[in-house]
């Protein structure tokens, strides 16, 4: 996609995007907002996986599976500046070792070496065991740090759909799950291009992440117990949509300042810090074996206990320095897109 597009058209596409968010009229949202989903063939395109992506009667919701085959994946149509993107997505039951899930955003097939990228990621269970969740934030190529934070959830992700969102707008980003925040990166001076600021896609994707995904490549994908289903519905596009065949833009809803205001409530982010308390595992800023150094913005985050255990730092480490052959390409793609 768009492999055409150079960074001084996106340049240029910037000027004029903060033009038109100067005439348009700020309207309120409300803080996690129940906006309209799109059919699928409205908003997305199929990425890769041919049959192993099914699209349901509705229109809207959207199955993708890995086999011994090949895993399957789907993009959007338009590339975004800014905007509130989501999925409701039900996890594949039972036994999943090494099986990714993934909802993300990036640029990576326009700028190869200064990529932005916002991760949600899957990363499998061994049965009986709850599944992990991971995000993680990238800006202009900024892949020597991984700003991982990974967690266990409050429900079972396999037995209903759960609302996976991020906000990104010029000053912050929040992931949510459901209605709760659960991460907050605010755009500080000391992160300078780290913070994401160009036009990204938006990414689903199942594939076969064996060599680190569950316990750092203990449990690998067992195909006995193949296909492995992700089923998405509830997609939710609402940004600056840039169209990446005729570089038009469509910055109809996307007044940077209706995103700007998407804030934390003090409520919400009470919930959030209870999240974080109690559910997160790992966080990059207290990983003193990657980084003998936090970064400046560990700082600003609440002050929580430390999640570290060695084994999580340790495989964490093997995932970013290991090595990445025996791959197809499109799992290259994927796999380079979160190390
Ligand atoms: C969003 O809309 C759906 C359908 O109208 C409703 O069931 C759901 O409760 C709403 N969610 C929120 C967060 O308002
Ligand atoms: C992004 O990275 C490129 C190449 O390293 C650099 O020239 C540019 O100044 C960076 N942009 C920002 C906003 O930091
Ligand atoms: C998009 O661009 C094409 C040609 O570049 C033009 O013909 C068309 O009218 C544009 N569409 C919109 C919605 O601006």
């Amino acid at each position: 996609m768009a492999s055409s597009s150079s960074p001084l058209f996106f340049y240029h596409l910037l000027l004029l995007g903060s033009a038109l968010f100067l005439t348009n009229e700020a309207t309120a949202l409300p803080e996690v907002p129940n906006l309209t989903t799109l059919s699928f063939d409205e908003g997305y395109t199929q990425l890769f996986g041919d049959s192993n992506l099914i699209l349901h009667q509705d229109g809207q919701t959207v199955h993708l599976s890995l086999d011994q085959r090949t895993g399957a994946g789907f993009a959007s149509q338009d590339l975004y500046l800014h905007g509130f993107f989501s999925a409701s997505i039900k996890l594949p039951a039972d036994y999943a070792a090494g099986v990714v899930v993934a909802f993300y955003m990036s640029n990576g097939d326009v700028f190869e070496k200064t990529h932005d990228e916002l991760d949600f990621e899957f990363l499998g269970n061994i049965r009986g065991r709850e599944w992990r969740v991971q995000t993680n934030v990238y800006g202009n190529g900024s892949t020597a740090i991984g700003r991982e934070e990974r967690y266990g959830l409050w429900f079972d992700p396999t037995e209903d759909y759960h609302q996976y969102s991020i906000l990104w707008s010029n000053e912050r980003i929040i992931f949510y799950i459901d209605n709760t925040p659960i991460r907050e990166v605010v755009r500080t001076q000391t992160m300078g291009g780290d913070f994401p600021s160009k036009p990204m896609s938006v990414y689903a994707t199942i594939w076969d992440g064996s060599t680190w995904a569950t316990s750092g490549g203990r449990y690998k994908v067992n195909y006995k117990f193949a296909p492995y289903v992700a089923e998405f519905t509830g997609l939710v596009l609402h940004g600056c949509a840039v169209d990446p065949s005729n570089h038009n833009t469509t910055c109809l809803e996307s007044n940077d300042g209706v995103y700007n205001a998407m804030m934390i409530s003090t409520d919400q982010r009470a919930a959030m810090e209870r999240f974080r308390k109690k559910h997160m595992t790992y966080s990059y800023c207290h990983d003193r074996i990657r980084y003998p150094t936090p970064s400046p913005e560990c700082a600003l985050g609440p002050e929580t206990e430390s999640f570290l255990t060695t084994g999580e730092a340790r495989s964490s480490y093997r995932h970013h320095h290991g090595k990445r052959n025996g791959r197809s390409t499109v799992d290259v793609a994927q796999y380079s897109s979160v190390a």
